[in-house]
C-alpha cells in the first residue's frame, strides 16, 4: 500500500535515529551500518534484515537523484555530491525507515517483465513492508517504508535518547552531539 503523506504523527514517536550521507554509493553499505546500530539499540533486530533490505533499496535510488552514482566517480563528477538523509523512527508497534534526498519527483513503481532491466527495487520493499510511500519535504521528499515490529518497541528512551523530531523537519547535524565531541576534542588537547 502506497501513501503521499508523513506516515505517523509525532506524538506516536517513541525514538528517532538520523543520519546524513554524501550521495554516492557509499552511503549504501555506511547507512546498514547505521541502521543495524540503531536496530539493536532499539531491541528491534528480529526485522533488521528486512529494514537493510529496504534502506540499501531506498538509498540507492535516492543516491540516482541526488548525487553521483558511478562506483568510481571522475573528479569533476565529485563537484555535484549532495546529500542524502536516512532516518529511522520508532512508533509503539513499527518502525519507519526514511530515505530523504533532493528531487520532488515521487518513485513511481513499475510493472516488472522477465526481460525488465531494473524496476525491481520498489517492488521489493511493497514486498517488505506493511506499507510505503513518500512525502514533499521543503528540500525535496522522504521516501518511507514502515514495518511492524515484534515484539513491540520499548516503552521509553534510554537515557540521553533523543524524542521524535517533527517530521518535517529535515534532518540535521545533532547539536548535542556535536557539543560533546568537541567537549572531547578540548579534553584530549
Ligand atoms: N527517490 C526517487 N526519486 C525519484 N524517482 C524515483 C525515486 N525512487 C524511485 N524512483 C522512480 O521509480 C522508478 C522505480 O524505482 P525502482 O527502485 O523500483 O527501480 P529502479 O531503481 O529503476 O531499478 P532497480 O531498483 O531494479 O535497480 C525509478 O526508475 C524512478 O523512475
Ligand atoms: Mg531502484
Amino acid at each position: 500500500m502506497t501513501c503521499q503523506e508523513v506516515p505517523y504523527q509525532t506524538r506516536h514517536v517513541r525514538f528517532v535515529d538520523q543520519l546524513s550521507f554524501v550521495a554516492a554509493q557509499s552511503a549504501v553499505p555506511t547507512s546498514r551500518h547505521f541502521l543495524r546500530f540503531a536496530l539493536s539499540k532499539w531491541q528491534a533486530t528480529l526485522i533488521q534484515d528486512d529494514v537493510l533490505l529496504i534502506a540499501s533499496e531506498l538509498v540507492t535510488n535516492a543516491i540516482t537523484v541526488t548525487g553521483v552514482v558511478a562506483a568510481k566517480p571522475a573528479w569533476d563528477e565529485l563537484e555535484r555530491l549532495g546529500l542524502v538523509h536516512v532516518r529511522l523512527v520508532g512508533l509503539p508497534d513499527s518502525v519507519v525507515v526514511e530515505v530523504w534526498d533532493v528531487s520532488d519527483e515521487p518513485p513511481r513503481l513499475q510493472r516488472v517483465g522477465d526481460d525488465s532491466e531494473g524496476g525491481r527495487g520498489l517492488v521489493l520493499v511493497q514486498e517488505l513492508a506493511t506499507r510505503w510511500g513518500s512525502y514533499r519535504t521543503t528540500g525535496g521528499k522522504a521516501v518511507w517504508a514502515q514495518l511492524a515490529a515484534r515484539p513491540p518497541l520499548p516503552q521509553r528512551p534510554q537515557s540521553g535518547e533523543r524524542q521524535g523530531s517533527h517530521p518535517d523537519t529535515p534532518p540535521g547535524p545533532d547539536a548535542a552531539l556535536l557539543r560533546r565531541v568537541r567537549a572531547g576534542l578540548d579534553a584530549a588537547w
